[in-house]
C-alpha cells in the first residue's frame, strides 16, 4: 500500500513539478545581492559545468580490507549482476537493490531518512538536523546517529538516507532547511560528519544528502507545460570559491568520516544535473576529496544511462522511470546494453560495484546474524508487492527498535531550544498555580501522527496540534507525541494538583479577542502562547513569519497577559515582530524536538534542564532583509516555456546569514550563536598557539586521502580560552572562536568572520574551565579558485573568542606565514574593554559589545589590516600541475566511448541535450575580466 505522500512523490517525478512550480509565488526572480563592492554576475560564467572525465576509480583507501572483499564479490558477477547491482528495483524498502543468493547477498535495504526511520511501525522519531544544530553539542549528534543506526539496523535496512548537508540553508524560505543542520559550513560539518560516524559505528550505511546546491524545493525538478515541453530543473549557478567554502565544505568533512554513499540531487549546478555533472561528481567529490564509497541519484533524478554513469553516478534510484516499476529504467539492461556495445566501460561499471559493495562488507552487513528487512516495511513503502522482481527474504513484523531512546530524545530536544528572551527571570517559572495556555501548537496533533507532505499538508501543514518535525521524506511515523499541554498539566500536577492549567488552542478564536475572555481567572500568573511553522519536501515556505496568524495572537494574548512567554516549533528560522513587546516576558525557539516535545519543554520551562542551546541561524528583522539569497521564483517563470528559464544565482557569493549581516552592518534581532541561559558566563584568557613553524600558503602535496589533501587537516594552531559561571546555578555554555580571514587579493566579499570552533561543557557555579579548540590548515585557509587549492592568506588573521557571533569576548591575531603566532598576552585576562587596537567596542542590537571591525562593515575590512598591501599570485601557483587541473584541461578529458552513437540511452538529456552542460567541449570561461580586479587570465573551473 502506498502512502499518500508516496503517491505525490511518484506524481511529482512522474508528471512533473507541477507542484513544487505552483508552491511558491511570494519571491524575486531577481538576485538582490550586494552589488556596491562586489563583482558583477555574469549569468555566461556560470551557466555550463567543466567535463571531469573519466571517473576516478575507488582505491579502497581507508577500508582496504573491504574493498578487497568487495572486488572479489564484484569478480565472480556476471554482467547482469553488476547492472542488477547498480540499478534499484521495487521491494520492501525505500530502496532496493535486488539480491543475489548464489553468493549470499540478500540486497540491500535504503530506507528514510534524517530524523529516523521513517518507514517503519515501533520507531522513534528523533529531533531534526536543524534542532542537533541549535544544540551546538557534538556528543549529542553523535548520540542520536547511534540511536537512530540502531533502530534503522533493528529494522533490517542498511543504509539510511541522511543525514543532510543540502540544503545548507542559503535561504531561510527553503523547504527543507530543518532537515539538514545551520547555514554556517563548520557548525554543519561538524555534527553532519559527528552524526555519520555514528550511525556508521553501529553498523549503517550514512548517505550524504543531497549534493549540491539543493537550496531550494521550487522547481526543484523538471516540469512539462501544457504543451508538453520539458522545463528543466532550477539550475543552483555557483561560484568556485563559495562552492568549496560553503556549500561543499561539509561534505568534504562527510567523505573524511568515511561516509558510505552520498546522495546526488535532483536540481542541476551551474547548467548541469546534479546526477549527471562530472565536476561536481567525478571532479569534486572522487577526484578532489578521494570519496571512496558511491553515488546514489535522488529519487527519479537520474535523467540518463551511460552519460551519468560516466559522470560519476553509481546507483540509480529508485531504478525505474515509472518509479513503481522495474522497467523502463536508465540503468538495469540498457547498463548491460551500453557495456556489449562498448559505450560503457566494464572497468567503470566494475568500480560502480565495488563502490557499492565496500562498505558493506566494511560494516558486516554479510553478517549472518544481521537482521532481516521487517516485514511491515512492504506495506508502508510506496511499490505494489506484484511489481518485485526478487523473491526477498523478509524478517519478522512490527520489530520494536525504539529501546530507551525517548530519554535521549528529551535531553535532545532540551539541548537544541533557545532560549532568546528573558526578562527579569520570568524564566524558570516557579510553581504558577494559574497558568493560560495558548494556540494550536500546544495541543495533540489532530491529523494523525505522520506529517507525510501529502497534498493535504502541502505547504500548509494541518491547523491543530504541535509540530514536533516536518513533513515530507524527512519526516518520521511517530508512535506518540508528548504534546506540551500534556506535558504541562503533568507538571503542574506534581507539584499543585489543583492549579489551573487554562487553554485556548484555536488561533482564530483568540485573535477574535472572545478566546482570551473564555479564562478566569485572569490574568493568569503566565500565559504561553505556542506557534508552529510548517516545512516539507516539495515546498519552500511561503513567509518567515509564524503559521496560523500567530504574530497576531501573540500581541493579542499580551495586551492583556503581561507575563507572556512564546515557544515556537519550526523548522527554521521566524522573524518575530513580538520579539520587543514588554509584555513579552520570555521567548523559547523549540525547532523541531521530535516525539517527546513537550517533556524537552517542559524541562526548560521549569528549571530542571537550563537552557543551552544557541541559534544556528541570524534573526533578523523583516522578511525584507533576507532578500539577498532569494529562492527563485516568478509567475513569469511558472508559465515560462524556455527550458533553461530557471537559474537560481548564487550572486551573494559567500555572504549568507550572519556572514551577511555583519560585511553589511545590519542590526539584527537575534544573532548566529545567541542563546541565554539562567546562569552567566564570562571568558578570559584567550591564547593561540602554534603547533609547527614555518608555515606555507599551499598545503604539501600530499596523495588524495578521503576528506582531500590529508595536510588540509594538519592542525595548525590550538586556540585555548578559560570559560567561568558567573552565575548561581549549573548550566552549559557554548564558547565560539571566530576567524577574521584575510582578504584575498582579486576576491570579493570575504566574510568578516566565521566560525571555526565551539565546544558545549557544563560548569557548576564559579567552576571553570580552560577550553581547547583545533584550528586545521582548511579552517585557516580560503579556496584560490585560479590555483584550486586551499590556500593561507599572506596577513593577519584574526581570531575571536565569544558567546556569539556578535557577542565577542576576546580577540587577537595570529600571522602564519610570517612564522609568528599570537597569543592572549596583553588580550587575555580582560573582556572586550582590553580590546587591542582596531577592535574597540560597540554596542550590538542585542545589547552585547562586538569589535568595531565586525561592525563596520567593508570599509574596516577592505582598508583595515586584513587587508594584505601587495598580494600577488606567486607562479607556482599557476603551473597547473596538480592531478586536478590536469583532469580539468579542456583536451584531456573525454572518454572515446563517449561520443559513440550506438549507446543505449533512452534519455531526453544525453550530450548536448538542454540543461545537460557538462558534455565534452569548449568549457573554459571568458576569464575573470568582468570582475575587473586584473587577475591571473585563466582559472580552473568556475568564476
Ligand atoms: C527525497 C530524498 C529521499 C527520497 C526517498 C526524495 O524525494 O529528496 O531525500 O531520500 O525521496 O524517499
Amino acid at each position: 500500500m502506498r502512502s499518500s505522500y508516496e503517491k505525490l512523490l511518484a506524481t511529482i517525478a512522474l508528471l512533473s513539478a507541477v507542484t513544487d512550480v505552483s508552491a511558491q509565488t511570494n519571491s524575486t526572480t531577481v538576485g538582490s545581492g550586494p552589488s556596491a563592492a562586489g563583482p558583477t554576475w555574469e549569468q555566461t560564467d556560470y551557466d555550463s559545468s567543466p567535463p571531469v572525465y573519466p571517473s576516478p576509480n575507488a582505491t579502497g583507501q581507508g577500508w582496504q580490507a573491504a574493498f578487497q572483499q568487495a572486488s572479489n564479490f564484484v569478480s565472480q558477477l556476471t554482467l547482469e549482476e553488476k547492472a542488477q547491482l547498480v540499478t534499484g528495483a521495487p521491494g520492501p524498502c525505500v530502496g532496493n537493490i535486488g539480491p543475489i543468493y548464489r553468493l549470499g547477498f540478500d540486497g540491500l535495504c535504503l530506507q528514510d531518512g534524517p530524523l529516523a526511520i521513517r518507514e517503519a511501525t515501533y520507531a522513534s522519531v528523533f529531533p531534526a538536523g536543524l534542532t542537533v544544530a541549535a544544540s551546538f553539542d557534538r556528543d549529542l549528534a553523535r548520540t542520536r546517529g547511534v540511536d537512530m543506526a540502531q533502530e534503522f539496523k533493528g529494522k533490517g535496512a542498511h543504509v539510511a538516507l541522511g543525514p543532510v548537508a543540502g540544503p545548507l540553508g542559503r535561504s531561510g524560505y527553503g523547504g527543507r532547511g530543518w532537515e539538514g543542520f545551520s547555514p554556517d559550513p563548520f557548525l554543519t560539518g561538524e555534527l553532519f560528519a559527528e552524526t555519520i560516524e555514528g550511525m556508521q559505528s553501529a553498523g549503517i550505511q550514512a548517505c550524504a544528502k543531497h549534493y549540491i546546491g539543493n537550496e531550494q524545493e521550487t522547481q526543484r525538478n523538471p516540469s512539462v507545460t501544457k504543451a508538453g515541453e520539458t522545463i528543466e530543473a532550477v539550475s543552483s549557478n555557483v561560484d568556485d570559491r563559495t562552492m568549496h567554502e560553503l556549500y561543499l565544505w561539509p561534505f568534504q568533512n562527510a567523505v573524511k568520516s568515511g561516509v558510505a554513499s552520498v546522495m546526488c540531487s535532483y536540481n542541476r549546478i551551474n547548467g548541469s544535473y546534479g546526477c549527471q555533472n562530472s565536476k561536481t561528481l567525478n571532479g569534486l567529490l572522487k577526484d578532489e576529496l578521494g570519496f571512496q564509497g558511491y553515488v546514489m541519484s535522488d529519487w527519479e533524478a537520474t535523467h540518463s544511462g551511460y552519460p551519468a554513469a560516466d559522470a560519476g553516478l553509481d546507483m540509480d534510484m529508485p531504478g525505474g522511470i515509472g518509479f513503481v516499476t522495474q522497467l523502463p529504467t536508465y540503468f538495469g539492461p540498457n547498463i548491460t546494453a551500453a557495456v556489449n556495445n562498448g559505450t560503457l566501460a566494464e572497468d567503470r561499471l566494475d568500480d560502480m560495484c565495488r563502490r557499492i559493495m565496500s562498505p558493506y562488507f566494511l560494516l558486516q552487513q554479510n553478517s549472518a546474524s544481521y537482521p532481516r528487512v521487517d516485514a511491515s516495511s512492504s506495506g508502508l513503502n510506496f511499490f505494489p508487492e506484484a511489481n518485485y522482481a526478487f523473491n526477498y527474504t523478509l524478517g519478522p513484523a512490527n520489530v520494536d527498535v525504539r529501546d530507551d531512546h525517548a530519554q535521549a530524545i528529551r535531553e535532545l530536544g532540551a539541548a537544541g531550544t533557545v532560549l532568546l528572551k528573558n526578562l527579569n527571570n520570568t524564566l524558570p517559572l516557579k510553581t504558577p498555580s494559574n497558568i493560560g495556555i495558548f494556540g494550536n501548537d500546544a495541543g495533540e496533533p489532530t491529523d494523525g501522527l505522520y506529517f507525510d507532505g501529502d497534498g493535504d499538508l502541502g505547504n500548509v501543514g494541518f491547523e491543530f496540534g504541535v509540530l514536533p518535525s516536518g513533513g515530507g521524506s524527512g519526516t518520521g511515523r511517530f508512535t506518540y507525541v508528548v504534546s506540551p499541554l500534556e506535558a504541562i498539566k503533568n507538571k503542574v500536577n506534581s507539584y499543585n494538583p489543583k492549579a489551573l492549567v487554562q487553554y485556548v488552542l484555536n488561533n482564530t478564536l483568540v485573535n477574535q479577542a472572545s478566546g482570551y475572555s473564555i479564562l478566569a481567572p485572569v490574568p493568569p500568573e503566565v500565559c504561553i502562547v505556542f506557534l508552529k511553522t510548517w516545512a516539507t519536501e516539495g515546498y519552500d515556505r511561503p513567509s518567515l513569519l509564524v503559521d496560523w496568524n500567530g504574530t497576531a495572537l501573540v500581541e493579542t494574548v499580551a495586551k492583556s497577559c503581561p507575563n507572556t512567554v512564546v515557544v515556537t516549533h519550526s523548522g527554521g528560522l521566524n522573524v518575530m515582530p513580538f520579539a520587543d513587546n514588554p509584555n513579552v516576558t520570555a521567548i523559547l525557539a523549540a525547532h523541531y524536538p521530535g516525539e517527546q516535545v513537550g517533556n524537552s519543554l517542559v524541562d526548560l520551562l521549569w528549571g530542571d534542564v537550563n537552557p543551552s542551546g544557541k541559534l544556528p541561524y541570524t534573526i533578523a528583522y523583516n522578511e525584507s532583509d533576507y532578500s539577498f539569497a532569494p529562492i527563485e521564483n516568478s509567475t513569469a517563470l511558472l508559465t515560462t516555456t524556455d527550458p533553461n528559464a530557471w537559474q537560481s544565482n548564487f550572486e551573494e557569493r559567500l555572504l549568507i546569514d550572519y556572514r551577511h549581516f555583519d560585511y553589511f552592518d545590519e542590526p539584527v534581532q537575534y544573532e548566529f550563536g545567541y542563546g541565554l541561559s539562567y546562569t552567566t558566563f564570562s571568558m578570559s584568557n584567550l591564547a593561540v598557539t602554534a603547533t609547527g613553524s614555518g608555515y606555507t600558503a599551499l598545503p604539501a602535496k600530499q596523495a588524495i586521502a578521503p576528506g582531500g589533501n590529508p595536510a588540509l587537516w594538519d592542525v595548525l594552531y590550538t586556540a585555548t580560552v578559560t570559560v567561568s559561571n558567573t552565575g548561581s546555578v549549573a548550566g552549559a555554555a557554548v564558547p565560539q572562536l571566530y576567524l577574521g580571514l584575510p582578504q584575498p587579493v582579486n576576491e570579493d566579499y570575504t566574510p568578516v568572520k566565521v566560525l571555526r570552533g565551539f565546544e558545549k561543557i557544563t560548569l557548576q557555579p564559579g567552576a571553570s574551565q580552560t577550553v581547547t579548540f583545533s584550528l586545521t590548515r582548511r579552517d585557516i585557509s580560503y579556496w584560490d579558485r585560479y590555483t584550486q587549492q586551499w590556500t593561507i592568506g599572506t596577513s593577519a588573521i584574526g581570531v575571536m573568542a565569544g558567546y556569539s557571533s556578535r557577542e565577542i569576548w576576546l580577540n587577537t591575531t595570529v600571522t602564519p606565514l610570517s612564522g609568528s603566532s599570537g597569543s592572549g598576552s596583553g588580550y587575555g585576562s580582560g573582556s572586550a574593554s582590553m580590546a587591542p587596537p582596531g577592535y574597540s567596542n560597540k554596542t550590538s542590537s542585542a545589547g552585547m559589545s562586538m569589535p568595531a571591525s565586525m561592525s563596520s562593515g567593508m570599509s574596516t575590512v577592505v582598508s583595515g589590516s586584513m587587508i594584505p598591501a601587495s598580494a600577488t599570485v606567486p607562479a607556482s601557483y599557476m603551473s597547473g600541475s596538480s592531478s586536478m587541473m590536469a583532469s580539468m584541461s579542456a583536451t584531456t578529458t573525454v572518454p572515446a566511448a563517449y561520443s559513440a552513437t550506438t549507446a543505449a540511452s533512452p534519455s531526453g538529456h544525453g550530450p548536448g541535450a538542454p540543461g545537460c552542460s557538462d558534455v565534452p567541449g569548449p568549457w573554459q570561461h571568458a576569464g575573470n575580466n568582468n570582475w575587473g580586479h586584473g587577475g591571473p587570465p585563466t582559472q580552473s573551473g568556475w568564476a
